[in-house]
């Protein structure tokens, strides 16, 4: 596991669409795997930057994202589909039929988990992920205690991340309770992951990421174990770090 500090945002941010930029200049029909929430936000504006003013070409990717309410609508404006067309698909060039995110509609979830893992394969597997990490140290929608092995599958969301996520919802009532997510280890068959993490209320879950034993209670600790792995945080994420070399470059 490679792990990076950098001094805030702005900086792994740019970093990580510059890691996502080189990869897909070497391969330009790669698989990208993708996230919501505040963390990637910056990286995507990034990528829209260098796609705009660098020419980075984007119409042979897919893409997968990791997670997606189960209930919102495609229009719904804080459904995942609504973010990433808003964030990051309307303004570069992949092509729509290339883009993937578990249908949070569908009328048998079951169903709809064991065709999105089908579609990852199909597509030959993700290249590069990108993940956030909850404060409670999630990975996607992967609770504490979720299956280190889990594949995709509907989970039932925590009463800590629904009210991390209240925030973007007129009220805690409306926030969903159940989402579609890639399992733990659907994600760890990612050939690449980068893991991001900014401000001081991820510090807990980034000390137990780099330094603590591998755990389903931490869900994040199993990048230890990817064999390509990268951990890029801001200082306040990193600050209660203690043993871990730590590798500025
Ligand atoms: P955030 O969420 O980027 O909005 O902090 C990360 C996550 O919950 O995985």
């Amino acid at each position: 596991m490679l792990l990076m500090i950098r001094e805030n945002y702005e900086e792994i941010c740019k970093v990580a669409a510059q890691k996502f930029a080189d990869f897909i200049r070497k391969k330009p029909n790669c698989v990208l795997g993708l996230a919501t929430g505040s963390t990637p936000l910056g990286v995507y504006k990034e990528l829209i930057r260098i796609y705009q003013e660098e020419n980075l070409d984007f119409s042979l990717v897919q893409t997968f994202n990791l997670d997606e309410y189960v209930g919102l609508p495609w229009e719904h404006d804080q459904s995942y589909y609504y973010f990433m067309k808003k964030n990051l698909f309307d303004h570069i060039n992949v092509h729509p039929n290339s883009i993937h995110i578990p249908n949070g509609m569908a009328s048998d979830i079951e169903q709809e988990c064991l065709e999105y893992e089908k579609q990852i394969i199909e597509a030959g597997g993700i290249d590069l992920q990108i993940l956030g990490i909850g404060s409670n140290g999630h990975i996607a929608f992967n609770e504490p205690f979720s299956s280190l092995g889990s594949r995709t599958r509907i989970k039932t969301l925590t009463e800590k991340t629904r009210q991390d996520n209240a925030r973007f919802f007129k009220s805690m009532d409306e926030v969903p309770k159940y989402a579609i997510t890639m399992g733990v280890g659907t994600i760890m068959d990612s050939r690449s992951v980068i893991l991001l993490a900014s401000g001081s209320n991820k510090s807990w879950a980034i000390k137990n990421t780099v330094e603590g034993p591998i755990t389903a209670r931490v869900p994040a600790t199993i990048v230890q174990i990817h064999r390509h792995a990268t951990v890029l945080v801001d200082r306040d994420a990193a600050s209660e770090l203690t043993d871990a070399i730590k590798i500025s470059e």
